[in-house]
């Protein structure tokens, strides 16, 4: 039983939810007699021909068990040892993958950039770039980015076709961390073509966990080429699911109805309704624009520590030591944002 059955939600992280209804359904359909392993079954090709459908292009897809494994194997078809990634400072795959892109990519450099609300800038990706061009340096072959962003704010397609244009100028290939993607393309109602190979991108990691999956990762090729024996890669980094089935098939489940739009969109608003509600609270700041599923509030300590002790879980301290990190999730009530955003008020007081 779990430590957490005080309260039936939190925001700590849209990683505490459990498996939407459409994935769960979709994944008890799976669970019927004897089907072929290793990616070879009808689930896994369905959910590959949903998410070239949803994209409109003819991509390549593979179901990978987590967002670590989907950044580091995806970064290291991109590059070789010697070459370098460019990506924003506070990007997860430099800040909480443990070093697996380096290490999955031999050696590869993370090189970081600065930048206001968690994006980069066009500018700051052409400095990185020439700052040096001779032997001893890293030479920069990727541009990474996340969307949505980790502090939760969202690059526009405009902002997008900056960056990327820049990055294929210079040489570049580009990757995407979508563990949000899903509440990106919500929050800019966009086609998701338009934020992805239109604007540039090479390959999308697109988080399911975060969206309503139970567990893993698609990690999208737009640039076929680039995903010349990404299966060996899968296969050697222990991310070839045997069973197959049972990460593809919650897939079909979320993407054939549109569930992962409706999850994301439903998410973002929980999000835009715990922002409204603290929003003009003495003593409360918002700190970062909010765009997807995620509040990023300062609040005094004492406030803080008093709604942890009345049950709530959530994160200080992710980005800087004094704020606060609420996230929404799939199935964050109304009701929920609503008590947390009371008791808040009532600790205020
Ligand atoms: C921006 C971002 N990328 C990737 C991931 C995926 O990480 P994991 O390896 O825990 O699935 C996360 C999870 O928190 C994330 O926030």
């Amino acid at each position: 039983m779990s430590r957490l059955q005080e309260r039936p939600r939190h925001f700590a992280s849209d990683n505490y939810s459990g498996i939407c209804p459409e994935a769960w359904t979709a994944l008890a359909a799976a669970n019927h007699g004897h089907d072929t392993s290793y990616g070879d079954d009808g689930w896994t090709q369905k959910a590959a021909d949903l998410l070239r459908q949803i994209f409109e292009a003819d991509c390549e897809v593979f179901f990978v068990f987590n967002g670590t494994a989907a950044n580091s194997l995806a970064l290291a078809s991109l590059c070789q040892s010697y070459h370098s990634v460019l990506c924003h400072e506070l990007a997860h795959i430099e800040t909480a993958e443990c070093g697996a892109p380096e290490f999955f990519a031999n050696g590869s450099k993370i090189l970081l950039l600065p930048g206001a609300n968690g994006k980069m800038s066009a500018a700051d990706v052409e400095h990185a770039v020439r700052r040096r061009d001779d032997i001893h340096y890293p030479k920069p072959r990727v541009l990474s980015l996340t969307q949505a962003t980790e502090v939760g704010t969202v690059y526009s397609a405009a902002e997008l076709q900056a960056l990327t244009g820049t990055a294929r100028r210079l040489g570049l290939n580009v990757h995407m961390d979508g563990a949000r993607f899903a509440n990106a393309v919500a929050s800019l109602g966009v086609a998701p073509k338009e934020i992805t190979w239109q604007a540039g991108v090479d390959v999308l990691c697109f988080g399911g966990s975060k969206n309503g999956i139970g567990l893993g990762e698609a990690v999208v090729f737009f640039n076929r080429e680039l995903a010349a024996e990404f299966d060996y890669r899968c296969k050697q980094g222990g991310q070839l699911a045997s069973k197959m089935r049972f990460l593809s098939a919650p897939w079909v489940g979320m993407l054939q109805d549109g569930a992962w739009l409706r999850h994301a969109a439903h998410s973002n608003a929980m999000a835009k309704r715990l922002e409204g509600a603290l929003r003009d609270l003495p003593g409360v700041e918002i700190v970062f624009p909010v765009e997807s599923n995620a509040v990023f509030a300062e609040m005094p300590a004492a406030v803080r520590e008093g709604l942890l002790a009345r049950g709530w879980k959530f994160y200080t301290g992710v980005i800087t030591p004094e704020e606060s990190r609420l996230m929404c999730s799939w199935d964050t009530t109304p009701e929920d944002v609503d008590a947390f955003a009371a008791d808040l008020r009532e600790l205020l007081a």
